[in-house]
C-alpha cells in the first residue's frame, strides 16, 4: 500500500527504529526490496535518483513503484534521492513520488535553505514530504554526492560534517521533514572503516525536534554503528551500493559455467533473489530489535 509517510516518520520516532531507504535501478531490484519488507513485514521507502536517469528513467520507474506500492501489503514510501534539479523534482511530484529529497547541499547555507523552503511549500499542500541535506556527503562513486574525491578515500572527511546550529536553523527555515547530515560515512564503498560521530547525530537530533534525521552512504557500515546511530536519532537510511552489488559475482559465475546460452531474464531472476536477500539482512538491522 502507498504509506502516509508522516505517519511512518512518527512511528519510527516513537519506537526507536529506522526507516530502510533503498536504491532501486531495475524491475528486479524494486521487486527485490519490496518483498523483502513484505516478508519482514517492515514499512519500506523505495528510491529512485535522480543520477541514475539514464538506466531508470523516471517516467518508467514512477509508475512501476507505484504498482508495486500498490500491490503490496505492507507500507511503501515512494522517494525521489539527491534531487538536484527543480525540474527534476518537480518531475518527481507529477509522477506520484511521496517524499522527495531536494539536494541543494552545494549551493551556499542561505541559497540551500530558500530553494528548499520554496519547494516545501509546494510540496507540503500537495502531501508529499522533503528531504534536505545540509553539510555534504562525500563519495567514492563518482557523480553521486555533494563532493567527490573519486577513489582515493575522502580526505579530512570531519570537514563536510554537519553544523548542528547551521541544521537546527535550516530546519527552522524549510520546514523540512527529514534532513540529511552528514557524520562520517561516504557513497559507496568505503575505502577506510568508516567511524561515526554518534555524538553529533544525537546534538542534532535535540535540536530538530520533529525532523527525521537521515544517514546516507550506509553500505560497509558496520552493524553496531548503525543501531548507535539510531539510538542517536537518525530515522532513515540510505542503502544501495550493497543491494546493487550483491548479485555480481552470481552473474559472474553463471556466465562463465554456462554450457549454452543464456537468457537474460534467468540472470536477472537469480539476481533477484540475492538482491533480496541483502535487502532483507540490512532490513532486520534498521529494525533495531
Ligand atoms: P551507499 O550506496 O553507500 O549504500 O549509499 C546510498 C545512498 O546514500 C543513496 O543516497
Amino acid at each position: 500500500m502507498i504509506a502516509d509517510p508522516k505517519e511512518i516518520l512518527r512511528d519510527a520516532e516513537k519506537n526507536n527504529y529506522a526507516i530502510p531507504g533503498i536504491n532501486a535501478t531495475t524491475v528486479e531490484g524494486i521487486q527485490a526490496i519490496i518483498e523483502a519488507a513484505e516478508e519482514l513485514d517492515m514499512p519500506i521507502m523505495v528510491s529512485h535518483a535522480q543520477v541514475h536517469e539514464p538506466y531508470a528513467p523516471i517516467n518508467v520507474f514512477g509508475p512501476l513503484f507505484r504498482h508495486f506500492a500498490e500491490e503490496t501489503k505492507v507500507p511503501v514510501i515512494i522517494h525521489l534521492d539527491h534531487g538536484t534539479d527543480y525540474d527534476y523534482v518537480m518531475k518527481a511530484v507529477r509522477y506520484g513520488f511521496t517524499s522527495i529529497m531536494y539536494d541543494c547541499a552545494h549551493l551556499p547555507f542561505e541559497e540551500n535553505a530558500q530553494e528548499v523552503a520554496k519547494f516545501a511549500k509546494i510540496a507540503h499542500e500537495l502531501g508529499i514530504i522533503v528531504e534536505a541535506e545540509v553539510g555534504q556527503m562525500p563519495s567514492n562513486i563518482e557523480g553521486i554526492g555533494g563532493c567527490t574525491e573519486y577513489g582515493v578515500g575522502v580526505e579530512n572527511i570531519e570537514q563536510y560534517y554537519t553544523d548542528p546550529q547551521m541544521a537546527a536553523e535550516f530546519c527552522k527555515l524549510t520546514k523540512v521533514d527529514m534532513l540529511t547530515i552528514s557524520f562520517g560515512t561516504v557513497h559507496g564503498f568505503f575505502v577506510e572503516k568508516p567511524v561515526l560521530d554518534i555524538e553529533r547525530v544525537k546534538k542534532i537530533h535535540e535540536l530538530c525536534p520533529g525532523v527525521g534525521l537521515v544517514m546516507h552512504g550506509t553500505t560497509g557500515v558496520d552493524e553496531v554503528q548503525i543501531r548507535a546511530a539510531i539510538d542517536a536519532g537518525i530515522r532513515k537510511f540510505n542503502y544501495f551500493t550493497g543491494v546493487g552489488t550483491s548479485a555480481t559475482t552470481m552473474i559472474e559465475e553463471q556466465i562463465k559455467n554456462a554450457t549454452s546460452p543464456i537468457y537474460y531474464h534467468e540472470i536477472a531472476a537469480n539476481a533477484k533473489a540475492i538482491m533480496k536477500e541483502r535487502a532483507k539482512h540490512i532490513i532486520k538491522v534498521f529494525q533495531n530489535k
